[in-house]
């Protein structure tokens, strides 16, 4: 087990890494506590939960609207919410994304905390203080900054999750280590076995090195310019894999990462070799490293991204294993990247 405490610009949270959420009681106040889940975390482990109302939402990204929030505002009231409740969300990145959202908007702000329950909410989406809800499709269109009181990772609720949603985890995680932590990425690489069998000690290092990356590159930078964009590394051309095919967020963003690795070899930034560990670590952990999406539309999809500048787009490369730059890429060097690269 870890305990850290890291200090944002919305406040401190404390952190428990490889903690049972058994011990959740001992973290959260017993009165006025209110919990949200999803349907399929509820159905799995509420026996665990502690002892308090608990308000459920469907599941995955079509539960993270505005819509939703609404109707929990309304379940807080009906269950008398006031400024001293606490809310607890159980469950992965919506979850998380979710209760953030309400629980810092409802009465101006309640105090909350987060028990994350996927990889991803592990290892990126608890960590950093962003919330937010869809909005009309829109990913995330409105939400704000506020940093949960408590993050607690238990890492055997690991193993129920699909091998996509553990891909999605392991696939930030091959990113914390190539845009910060060279030993985390060599870690990786010997324990890639392992990560894929989700082997208790194993995690616990993974989590939390990647939890302390995280917070390491957002305190630096809140509200995003300069060395929280090294946290798009492999996300700009994922995204645009993600908007044309049906590819989970860890395949599109392995696939993103591979590109960048590429590119990042063409301007002569990186070595060869290391490209290579780049791909072969990917391969090991059963992420794809070749592009399987038309290349024409993914590129329109880049065309409109909101990080292009006249005919270039500002893309994170690496300098080496554990070392990111961000570059303005012309986007004919993309295609023909992106070509080169078909799967
Ligand atoms: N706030 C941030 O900084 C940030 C960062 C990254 C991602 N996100 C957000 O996170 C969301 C994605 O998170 P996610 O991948 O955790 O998705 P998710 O919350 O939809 O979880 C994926 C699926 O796993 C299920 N699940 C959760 N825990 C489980 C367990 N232990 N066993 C079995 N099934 C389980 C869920 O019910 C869901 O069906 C996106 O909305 C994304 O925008 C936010
Ligand atoms: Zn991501």
């Amino acid at each position: 087990m870890q305990t850290f405490h890291i200090s944002g610009g919305t406040g401190q949270s404390k952190l428990l890494i490889g903690q049972r959420l058994e011990a959740l009681p001992e973290h959260v106040p017993e009165e006025r506590l209110i919990i949200l889940t999803d349907e399929r975390v509820s159905g799995l482990y509420s026996s665990r939960f502690p002892r308090a109302p608990v308000i459920t939402v469907g599941r995955g990204e079509e539960a993270k609207t505005l819509d939703t929030a609404g109707w929990l505002y309304k379940r807080l009231l009906e269950l008398e919410a006031d400024r001293g409740t606490y809310l607890l969300g159980i469950g992965g990145g919506v979850v998380c994304d979710l209760t953030g959202f309400v629980a810092s908007t409802y009465l101006r702000g309640l105090d909350f905390a987060f028990a994350a329950t996927t990889l991803l909410a592990q290892v990126d989406a608890s960590v950093g203080g962003k919330n937010g809800v869809n909005l009309d499709g829109y990913k995330n269109m409105v939400g704000l900054f506020s940093q949960p009181e408590l993050v607690l990772c238990d890492l055997g609720l690991l193993p129920t999750l699909s091998g996509e949603d553990i891909g999605c985890g392991l696939a930030e995680i091959v990113k914390h280590g190539a845009i910060a932590d060279p030993d985390l990425f060599a870690f990786l690489e010997d324990n890639a076995q392992g990560a894929l069998q989700l082997d208790p000690a194993v995690m616990e290092r993974l989590v939390a090195d990647s939890v302390l990356i995280k917070s390491g590159i957002v305190n630096l930078d809140e509200r995003e310019s300069g060395q929280r964009r090294k946290l798009n590394f492999g996300h700009t051309f994922g995204h645009a894999v993600e908007k044309t095919t049906s590819a989970p967020h860890g395949e599109a963003v392995s696939q993103g990462m591979a590109l960048a690795g590429l590119l990042s070899v063409r301007r002569g930034l990186l070595a060869e070799s290391e490209l290579q560990r780049l791909l072969s670590l990917l391969w090991k952990l059963r992420l794809p490293t070749g592009i399987d999406a038309p290349v024409e539309e993914m590129l329109q999809a880049l065309s409109k991204d909101k990080k292009r500048q006249g005919e270039s787009i500002r893309f994170v490369l690496l300098q080496s294993i554990g070392e990111a730059v961000v570059e303005s890429i012309p986007l004919r060097e993309i295609r023909q990247a992106a070509l080169e690269m078909l799967a």
